[in-house]
C-alpha cells in the first residue's frame, strides 16, 4: 500500500500540534505550511528529528508559501487540513475572526483546488462551520469531500465532563454534540450514556445543564486561561482522530460539520450548508450522514444553531461577491 501523505496548512499552535499526533501515530508523511518564514521548516525537522524515539516511518517536511507555487507540494495529498487563520483572544467570539479568515481561507482553497483537487478536506479555521463553507464555494471541490471540525472536539469535551462528574472512565462515555461549532451548538443529552446507562439516570437535571453550558464554551474557558490564544492539544488530537478515520478508512462516526442536501437537508430543514451531524467517516471523506430525530425541546436548539450558521453563510455570500 502507498504512503499516505498528509498536509496541514498553517503551522501555528493547532497546526504544529495536529502535525505532531499525525506523526507519533505514524498516519502517513506530513508536509506543513505556513506563511511565516521558516517557522514550517524549523517545526517539521525538529519533529522529525524525534521519530527515530518513537519508531515511526512518517518523515515530515516543511514549506514557506512565499509564492503560490510552493502550494505545489500540496500534490496527491490523501488529506489536507487547514488550520490557517486568525485564532481568538479573549473576549472575541469565533464569529468575530469571520472577515479576516475569509480571505485567508479563499487563498488556500484556491491553491487545493488547482494542485490536489482530489484531496478531502478537513477545515479547521473558526469559525469552522462557515469556513468549510468559503472554503466549498471559493474550492468548487465535491462537498463530501469535505468536512469541518467541530463535533470532534466539542464531544470529546463534553465526554470528558460527564465523566470528570461521575468519576468514571472516558472511554465508558457515549455523547455526542451536534449544530455549529459555536455557542449554541447542541450537547445532545438523550442520547448520552456511560456504559450504556442514559446519563439522565446517573446526573441530575441542574448538574446536566452546567455540564451542558460549561462545554458550549469548553473553548472559551481555555481561551481565558491562556489569554494569548486558544485550545490546540483537545484540538490538535481530535482532528487527528478524524485524519485517522479517513487514512485508515475505519468508518467512525464522529460529529462533524457536513454539506446538507437532498434527504437530510429535508430532514434537518437547511440546505447547502455545513453544519455538525453524525457522520461515518471514511476514506471518501463524509461517506454516510445520520439523520436524527428530534423532540420539541431539542427541535427549538437545532434551529437556532442553524439560523446562526445560515446567518454567517449569508455573509460569506456577500464578502465573497464583493
Ligand atoms: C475551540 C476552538 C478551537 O473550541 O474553536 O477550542
Amino acid at each position: 500500500m502507498a504512503r499516505s501523505k498528509i498536509s496541514v496548512i498553517g503551522a501555528g499552535n493547532v497546526g504544529a500540534t495536529v502535525a505532531q499526533f499525525l506523526v507519533t501515530k505514524d498516519l502517513g508523511d506530513v508536509y506543513l505550511f505556513d506563511v511565516v518564514e521558516g517557522i514550517p521548516e524549523g517545526k517539521a525537522l525538529d519533529i522529525y528529528e524525534g521519530t527515530p524515539h518513537w519508531d515511526v516511518d512518517s518523515k515530515i517536511f516543511g514549506f514557506t508559501t512565499k509564492t503560490p507555487d510552493v502550494y505545489k507540494n500540496l500534490e496527491n495529498s490523501d488529506v489536507i487540513v487547514v488550520t490557517a487563520g486568525l485564532a481568538r483572544k479573549p473576549g472575541m467570539s469565533r464569529d468575530d475572526l469571520l472577515g479576516k479568515n475569509i480571505e485567508i481561507i479563499a487563498d488556500v482553497a484556491k491553491n487545493i483546488a488547482r494542485y490536489s483537487p482530489e484531496s478531502r478536506i478537513i477545515v479547521v479555521t473558526n469559525p469552522a462551520d462557515i469556513m468549510a463553507y468559503a472554503f466549498y464555494k471559493v474550492s468548487g471541490i465535491k462537498p463530501e469531500r469535505i468536512l469541518g471540525l467541530g463535533g470532534s472536539l466539542d464531544s470529546a469535551r463534553f465526554r470528558t465532563f460527564i465523566a470528570m462528574e461521575l468519576g468514571v472512565s472516558v472511554e465508558d462515555v457515549n455523547a455526542f454534540v451536534i449544530g455549529g461549532h459555536g455557542d449554541d451548538m447542541v450537547p445532545f443529552i438523550r442520547y448520552s450514556s456511560v456504559g450504556g446507562i442514559p446519563i439522565e439516570k446517573l446526573i441530575p437535571k441542574e448538574r446536566i445543564d452546567e455540564i451542558v453550558k460549561r462545554t458550549r464554551f469548553g473553548g472559551g474557558e481555555i481561551v481565558n486561561f491562556l489569554k494569548t490564544g486558544s485550545a490546540y492539544y483537545a484540538p490538535g488530537i481530535s482532528i487527528t482522530a478524524m485524519v485517522e478515520s479517513i487514512i485508515r478508512d475505519k468508518k467512525r462516526v464522529i460529529p462533524s460539520a457536513a454539506f446538507l442536501s437532498g434527504k437530510h437537508a429535508e430532514h434537518y430543514g437547511v440546505s447547502g450548508l455545513f453544519i455538525g451531524v453524525p457522520v461515518r467517516i471514511g476514506k471518501d471523506g463524509a461517506e454516510t450522514i445520520y439523520d436524527i430525530d428530534f423532540q420539541k425541546d431539542e427541535l427549538d436548539l437545532w434551529k437556532k444553531t442553524v439560523s446562526s450558521v445560515k446567518n454567517s453563510c449569508e455573509t460569506v455570500d456577500r464578502i465573497l461577491k464583493q
